[in-house]
């Protein structure tokens, strides 16, 4: 039984998000963007995720215009986005208009693919993006790729991941990918959640594997998924592939070469492109976007069970606090608090709330004698319904009589749009309805960014235009 594997190469995304703070620019990609084009990849993920705050902080763009030179070069290979369902492109919830505008809007412009996902897998908080997906998206202009954010703990078994999985599949989701953004995957055992899945999904959906290299087991973990059927794996060009990244392209194509799962790429035509991307990494490397560190394997997520960034966050929190020989404690202080607050995934924001809390509980010689803001947040459903009941003694203790909400958090959010529009038109900024999208996001970076675009265009600053960096 032939069958091939689907490629997608993360290369204009999470290789350079995971390796230089995604500081790409669009003129690094453009003189490859046709051979790329030409590879036949499934798609390619270039949009979304931190490209919009690092377009408009960094590098003087505009994230849409961005997308719609992608979309002029890239006729035939899908561009892939990553959204982070209510919290959009930003960090906070948003009224479900402004949702349907964005999807709306990187459809128009050319995403062929979105991946959204939520923090906690909580279905509600995809539900907006997916119905916009399935709108605007409709009749084969972009597929609904829903993904469950992968985490270890007592609760996420093989039969919680199959329950979500096919919860999405019937909110509409034409695809399903295992999001390990912490490379806290190991082989064998996505080899077993890969054929649970399968045998679970509807033979047409598809199902896509994301991880990365950090703790080295990423060639490995794909491989093994390849092995129990998953129809797509990410990977990244080998110049920016690779430790935190994803593992690279051209190692798995040669390695799938003339087996059943051949991806039918030609890794002859890789070559060059590869070699402009290894330039592209000098460049990074020299201007400081790019530690050569990022490709080294870390094995401290093996060894600790929690994500490396995670895991540098509590070093630094500690060292703050003068307290670093409480590493351990505080590594074993990590499950409790999880389980305190019913088993949240490890992954932004939530890896924060829990070791914050996990560091205060040590250092305070006192648990949640100190709870900041956020843990209050986690444990009262703002940030949506956690994977299993809260311990009901701390959670008094966390909330003190504050108010716990059981309905979705953007429940409670009038429409927006209209009221951001006015205040981006009214600071004489606006030029297209994205702009009120790059607001929404990023209030004060798009600010700074369209005022610099102002005077490039108007002339009526002209050093701020000549200086192409505005302070930040
Ligand atoms: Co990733």
């Amino acid at each position: 039984m032939a069958k091939k594997v689907m490629i997608t190469d993360t290369i204009l995304r999470d290789a350079h998000q995971s390796h230089a703070a995604t500081r790409m620019r669009l003129e690094q990609m453009l003189p490859v963007l046709e051979q790329l084009d030409k590879i036949g990849y499934y798609s390619l993920e270039g949009w979304g995720g931190a490209t919009f705050d690092s377009c408009m902080r960094y590098l003087n763009e505009d994230p849409w215009e961005r997308l719609r030179t992608l979309r002029k070069y890239l006729k035939k290979t899908p561009i892939q986005m990553l959204l982070r369902g209510q919290n959009l492109l930003g960090y906070r919830n948003y009224a479900d208009d402004l949702v349907e505008k964005v999807v709306e809007k990187s459809i128009e412009n050319g995403i062929g693919v979105v991946r959204v996902f939520d923090a906690l897998n909580d279905p509600r908080n995809i539900e907006s993006s997916m119905k916009a997906i399935k709108k605007y998206g409709a009749g084969g202009k972009c597929v609904c790729e829903a993904a469950i954010s992968y985490t270890t703990s007592p609760v996420h078994t093989l039969d919680y991941f199959v329950k979500l999985a096919k919860t999405y599949e019937n909110m509409g989701a034409d695809n399903i990918c295992i999001k390990d953004m912490a490379n806290l995957l190991l082989p064998y055992d996505a080899y077993k959640l890969v054929t649970a899945l399968k045998k679970e999904l509807r033979p047409e959906t598809k199902l896509h594997l994301h991880t990365h290299n950090t703790t080295g087991t990423g060639d490995m973990v794909n491989l093994m998924a390849i092995q129990a059927g998953v129809d797509i794996v990410d990977t990244a060009l080998s110049p920016l592939g690779n430790g935190t990244s994803q593992p690279a392209t051209e190692p798995l194509v040669a390695t799938l070469r003339g087996t059943e799962y051949d991806t039918g790429i030609d890794l002859e035509k890789l070559i060059p492109i590869a070699a402009h991307f290894k330039k592209v990494a000098a460049e990074l490397e020299k201007e400081g976007s790019l530690n050569p560190k990022v490709r080294q394997v870390d094995v401290n997520t093996l060894i600790y069970q929690v994500p490396g960034g995670m895991l540098s966050n509590l070093m630094s929190q500690l060292k703050k606090a003068g307290k670093e020989d409480k590493l351990q404690e505080v590594l074993a202080e990590v499950p409790n608090v999880r389980a305190d607050c019913g088993y949240p995934p490890l992954v932004t924001p939530s890896s924060q709330i829990v070791g914050t809390q996990a560091v205060m509980n040590v250092i305070m010689g006192e648990r949640y004698k100190m709870v900041p803001k956020e843990t209050k947040d986690l444990f009262a459903g703002k940030y949506g319904q956690l994977p299993m009941p809260l311990n009901e003694e701390v959670a008094a203790k966390v909330l003190k009589g504050e108010k716990r909400i059981t309905y979705r958090p953007a429940d409670d959010l009038e429409p927006e749009y209209e009221k951001l529009k006015a205040e981006v038109v009214e600071k004489g900024y606006y030029t297209q309805e994205e702009d009120v999208l790059s607001y929404a996001s990023f209030p004060e970076v798009a600010e700074t960014f369209f005022k610099w675009r102002k005077a490039k265009n108007e002339g009526v600053d002209s050093d701020l235009a000549k200086t192409g960096v505005y302070p930040v």
